[in-house]
């Protein structure tokens, strides 16, 4: 059980918006900026779905996910990369409706993307550059 260190949600939860990158199954790879996440704790992410179009299908196909962030002042970069789950019902998707509608009710909030943090790799430049954190 991987669990994002305090520097890491740090980082993470002061970029916005932040890119995402999926690939579908044979390979191809896809990166879209989203603004819509929350860090839910230490070990899990929540993505509101409502726009994506091929990465909708891409992790449909393919459940993996990589997020990059970066702080210029604190001079922090990290990889997060995740596996997914996406949920059209239930309480997270409930809870995720909630969230965006709050923001703006005419969001489509179409699906509440789960990520459970796999492994963290520094993004920074340097000697520790690609080194894997947790
Ligand atoms: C600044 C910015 C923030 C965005 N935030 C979100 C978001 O939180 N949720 C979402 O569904 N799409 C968001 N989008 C749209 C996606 O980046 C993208 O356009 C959409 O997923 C379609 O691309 P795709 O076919 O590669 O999935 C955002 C776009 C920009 C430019």
């Amino acid at each position: 059980m991987v669990k994002m260190p305090p520097e890491v949600r740090e980082t993470l939860a002061k970029q916005k918006p932040v890119p995402i990158a999926t690939a579908s199954k044979s390979g191809v790879p896809n990166v879209i900026f989203v603004g819509a996440f929350k860090i839910l704790d230490d070990e899990n992410i929540m993505i509101a779905d409502n726009f994506f179009y091929k990465t909708a299908q891409n992790l449909m196909e393919n459940p993996k996910i990589a997020i990059l962030c970066y702080n210029g002042e604190t001079k922090k970069s990290y990889q997060i990369k995740g596996s997914v789950t996406l949920c059209t019902e239930g309480e997270n998707f409930e809870q995720m409706r909630k969230w965006v509608h709050g923001i703006n009710e005419k969001l489509p909030a179409k699906t509440c993307v789960m990520v459970k943090v796999d492994e963290i790799y520094n993004a920074m430049w340097g000697p520790s550059a690609g080194k894997k954190i947790v």
